[in-house]
């Protein structure tokens, strides 16, 4: 019998989809222990006080190669049985490349890019057989998206590593998602305009999805061995336009 307890490992935990993740794998009791990171240490204590599930709580700036290291530390030390590895933490900055700080644009590969492939890789010792990666990508990543380019980029990257890595650990069973929504109801739209807004306008506004959807629908996909899930009919719609219509021409309807 396997006496260690069984951990999922959410990143991202702290707000939006990330969020309603956790709280989601809590009400299924799909773990013994929920380990939950994030920068906000108040939001994270917020949601273990509010699950019944044992929570452990990682404070870690994940862009950083120090928030990697107090990760990998914390789970070479405990050695968890890992039975979902969700990578949620994201962002991005809605303007051109020239209008972005090099910090910005470092940030979103950073965290979007570096710290999802290098978390996957710390855990990959610890999966379980039989496991789930659950990869928050974006419908983003189908298209370039000027105007919201280094964001759509990472998304592409996310989608593509996601996809390899399925068939890398099908000898292992473990199931590997690239979630890919369209616009979601949280905190992400406020920081992609530095704080100017955070509802959608536009045609966005009317296929908004709520972040709890996208996350019972991530877990159920995971589970039944989906590689993609994209939810929503209009994203449904635009990824297979993107598969059959030349990129150069779906980029000048794109308006970010
Ligand atoms: N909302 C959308 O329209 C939408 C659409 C498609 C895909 N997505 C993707 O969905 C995922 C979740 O985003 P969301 O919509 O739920 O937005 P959110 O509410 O802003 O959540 C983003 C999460 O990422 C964490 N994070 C960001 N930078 C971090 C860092 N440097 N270190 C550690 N954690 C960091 C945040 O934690 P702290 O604040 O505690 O640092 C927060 O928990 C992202 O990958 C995003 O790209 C979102």
């Amino acid at each position: 019998m396997d006496q260690v307890p069984s951990a999922a490992i959410v990143t991202g935990a702290s707000s939006g989809i990330g969020r309603e993740l956790v709280i989601y794998l809590d009400s299924i009791s799909a773990a013994d222990e929920l380990w939950i990171t994030g920068r906000n240490g108040q939001a994270l204590s917020d949601l273990r006080d509010s699950i019944k599930t044992k929570a452990v709580i990682i404070e870690a700036d994940i862009s950083s190669d120090e928030g990697i290291e107090i990760l990998r530390r914390k789970i070479e030390d405990e050695e968890p049985s890992i039975k979902l590895l969700a990578n949620c933490a994201g962002i991005g900055y809605r303007y051109k490349v020239e209008d972005q700080s090099d910090s910005e644009l470092k940030d979103t590969i950073d965290v979007n890019c570096t710290a999802l492939t290098r978390v996957c890789r710390m855990c990959l010792p610890y999966l379980r057989d039989g496991a789930g990666i659950i990869n928050i990508a974006s419908s983003a990543g189908f298209i370039p998206q000027p105007g919201f380019a280094v964001y759509a980029a990472s998304k592409s990257y996310v989608i593509s590593f996601s996809r390899a890595l399925h068939y890398e650990l099908k000898a292992r069973h473990v199931r590997v998602t690239a979630v890919c929504p369209g616009p979601v109801r949280t905190s992400f739209q406020k920081r992609a305009t530095r704080g100017a807004g955070d509802e959608f306008t536009g045609m966005r506004a009317h296929i908004v999805k709520d972040p709890a959807d996208i996350a019972v629908g991530a877990v159920k996909a995971n589970g039944r061995g989906h590689r993609t899930y994209v939810p929503g009919i209009s994203q449904k719609l635009l990824h297979l336009i993107s598969k059959i219509i030349p990129q150069n021409w779906i980029i000048r309807w794109i308006k970010c």
